[in-house]
């Protein structure tokens, strides 16, 4: 949800507007990219995405936790959420293994 809010707000601005939801398998995970017409996100700024707090929207708008709250939840699944800088576009991928590790049965 936060990667495709975050896809709506940076295209408010755009000429060309559209989002693009991916999804991939190979072997042992599935990769899901959210990709969107904006342009990509400037090295100085890529280093601080997923940084608590930071935010580059208008006061009220964002609090800039989007993306360090998802990035913990996907790496509490073994996964990895990250910034496609090869990508021409804006592009973030969530990659997550299929198997999940089973919680340990508890003896009767
Ligand atoms: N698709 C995108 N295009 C351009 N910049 C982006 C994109 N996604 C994230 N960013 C940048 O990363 C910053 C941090 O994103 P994050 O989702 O953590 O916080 P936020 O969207 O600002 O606030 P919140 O998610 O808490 O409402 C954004 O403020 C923006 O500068
Ligand atoms: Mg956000």
């Amino acid at each position: 949800m936060n990667l495709v809010n975050n896809a709506r707000d940076a295209l408010e601005d755009q000429p060309e507007k559209w989002v693009r939801l991916h999804v991939t398998e190979e072997n042992d995970f599935v990769e899901i990219s959210v990709t969107d017409s904006g342009k990509g996100i400037s090295r100085n700024i890529q280093e601080k995405i997923f940084q608590p707090f930071f935010t580059t929207k208008e006061l009220g708008k964002g609090t800039g936790l989007g993306l360090s709250i998802a990035k913990g939840i996907v790496e509490s699944h073994r996964g990895a959420l990250y910034y496609d800088s090869f990508c021409a576009n804006t592009r973030f991928i969530v990659r997550l293994p299929k198997l999940q590790p089973q919680p340990h049965s508890q003896a009767a």
